[in-house]
């Protein structure tokens, strides 16, 4: 039965009728022990999700709905290599790469743990050559940088990872990124590099996408106009891919080429040898703690009963809020400076996971899928779009994600910002009522005229919902266990919405499209093949260029 038919959703969306009228800061008054009730201690992290508009009914219900798509069972069968990713036909098996050696599973007639073994063995030989500086560039000497072109899971996971870990660099490397087609990201950053001391990662899963292909060429040929011999591309060019013939025809020895699988999605990619950039600046005992630290979540998911199962609780509040009260926008707040790439991050795992219409069968689904997510470090953000999460007309749930140490601990800043955490929170919460904001205006002696103007324009609503998500220290454990948390989370809801979360036929048109005006472009002809508003735009930008040409 189609899942908004369920009696279980009906239930849930009676239920939202009974309690939509609660308000956040009545529901503490009442109840002593919320936060105890909704709280979740895992190791070092803690989930506070009292700050929900829920009741323990609300879980109940949820959990139900959980229960109704056999979420245990589905669970399972992507742990154990089951091909759920069904429009290409594949396993989805990113929690093989970080599971201890030594187990026992068979895909495509390989033996997963042995294969990840060698591949981790080839990641940590580079990394101790690299990082000791016996691995001597074209003129003999060590390197100093490492530069990753990739574009989507092969960028944004590795670079989201290196700028939260930065605290834990080794210090002999620096790591540069460069994904974008633009020209003037690869330019930018071979300006600040020597190619005696640079060494190139060519990251990508298909080793066919237009931009890192165009970026790797133009890195090798800013190489060769200083290194003249091609047979000094061995010592400066990496690459890290599925597709071996392409990895070669591009020109890159064999022997410099760390594989992986197509088992291994591309925005679930970091734990393979996408990570190698993440391994060469941290370390490879650092990239191994945070393979660790991912695992030990894979463990929680896999056995923690689903009313304490953390990447299962924060999905199903994601679903109660998207489809019971059409919230379709969800924020992502890391205080913390060293996370300021993670809402980037999450926006590829999340939206191109679950931003789909139809469900597993094809059919169109007839309720909300995937929310936009988006997100930037507080307290920058507070100065930004707080203003809209306070007083917009409808909410939009947060996650606030907090370190209790860091690793800067400079005079005071620490403790404003956590206060300023806790405080945005608590006023997302609790809001301020016409009567508070009265008495408020009537103390600092406002006139009653005036203070009846400024009345409603200082009241906020409150009862929006957040999470606070806090651990110890941001740590390559900590961290790889947070990034397999939203993993699974998103996981939970692509399962309960019934969706593909692993296929992204969503990003194919436009690649297809720019592959014909391309031509087009750079061609003699003036365009008439497309709409008129393509038509123009394309030949406006012909005529730009040719004028610019002749120039
Ligand atoms: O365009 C989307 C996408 O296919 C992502 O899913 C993927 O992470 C990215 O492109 C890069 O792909 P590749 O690693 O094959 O270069």
């Amino acid at each position: 039965m189609a899942l908004s038919r369920s009696a279980v959703w009906n239930a849930l969306a009676s239920h939202k009728k009974e309690i939509e009228q609660l308000h956040l800061r009545e529901m503490f008054r009442q109840e002593e022990d919320r936060f105890e009730r909704f709280s979740i201690q895992w190791g070092e992290l803690l989930l506070d999700y009292s700050k929900n508009r829920i009741t323990p009914r609300t879980m109940e219900l949820l959990v139900e709905l959980a229960r109704s798509v056999e979420l245990e069972k589905r669970r399972d069968e992507m742990f154990e290599g089951a091909p759920i990713n069904s429009t290409e036909r594949r396993a989805v098996l990113h929690t093989a790469l970080r599971r201890p050696q030594g187990y026992l599973l068979e895909v495509d007639g390989l033996n997963l743990s042995v294969e990840i073994a060698d591949v981790l063995a080839q990641m940590k030989a580079c990394c101790e050559r690299v990082i000791s500086g016996s691995w001597k560039g074209y003129t003999g000497k060590r390197m100093t940088d490492v530069v990753n072109i990739g574009i989507g899971g092969s960028d944004l996971g590795p670079f989201m990872v290196t700028e939260a870990l930065r605290p834990f660099a080794h210090g002999n490397l620096e790591v540069h990124f460069v994904s974008n087609i633009d020209g003037t990201h690869i330019c930018e950053t071979l300006k600040k590099l020597n190619p005696e001391t640079t060494l190139f990662v060519i990251a990508s899963k298909t080793f066919t996408t237009q931009e890192t292909l165009t970026n790797a060429m133009s890195a090798r040929e800013w190489f060769l106009t200083h290194a003249i011999d091609p047979s000094h591309i061995a010592k400066h060019f990496v690459a890290v891919s599925t597709n071996r013939s392409k990895v070669v025809e591009f020109g890159i020895d064999e022997a410099n080429m760390f594989r992986f699988w197509k088992w291994v999605g591309g925005r679930y990619s970091l734990w393979s040898s996408i990570g190698l950039s993440i391994a060469l600046f941290l370390g490879f005992d650092r990239f191994q703690e945070l393979l660790d630290g991912a695992h030990a979540m894979d463990e929680h998911f896999r056995h923690e009963p689903l009313e304490r199962n953390i990447p299962v609780i924060l999905a199903l509040l994601g679903v109660w809020y998207n489809n019971f009260f059409d919230v379709s926008s969800y924020a992502v707040i890391p205080y913390d400076q060293y996370l300021h790439r993670f809402p980037a991050y999450l926006q590829q795992l999340d939206m191109e996971s679950n931003g789909k219409r139809v469900d597993k069968q094809g059919q169109r689904v007839a309720y909300a899928t995937g929310p936009v997510i988006w997100g930037e470090p507080g307290t920058n953000s507070q100065h930004a779009f707080f203003q809209l999460l306070h007083q917009s007309p409808n909410f939009i749930p947060a996650d606030f994600i907090v370190p209790l140490k860091t690793r800067n601990p400079a005079g005071e800043h620490h403790d404003i910002l956590l206060a300023n955490c806790f405080a945005q929170t608590e006023a997302l919460m609790k809001g301020k009522n016409e009567h508070e904001v009265r008495q408020e205006l009537e103390a600092a002696g406002t006139e009653p005229s005036e203070l009846d103007a400024l009345l409603p324009h200082k009241v906020f609503p409150g009862n929006r919902p957040t999470n606070t998500l806090l651990f110890n220290e941001l740590n390559p454990f900590a961290l790889g266990s947070l990034i397999a948390m939203y993993e699974h989370k998103v996981f939970v809801q692509g399962m309960i919405w019934g969706v593909n979360s692993f296929d992204q036929w969503g990003v194919e048109l436009g690649k297809q499209l720019a592959k014909a005006i391309f031509p087009e472009i750079q061609g003699e002809e003036r365009v008439s093949g497309h709409d008129s508003s393509t038509n123009a735009l394309i030949n406006r930008y012909r005529e730009a260029r040719t004028k610019k040409m002749a120039d």
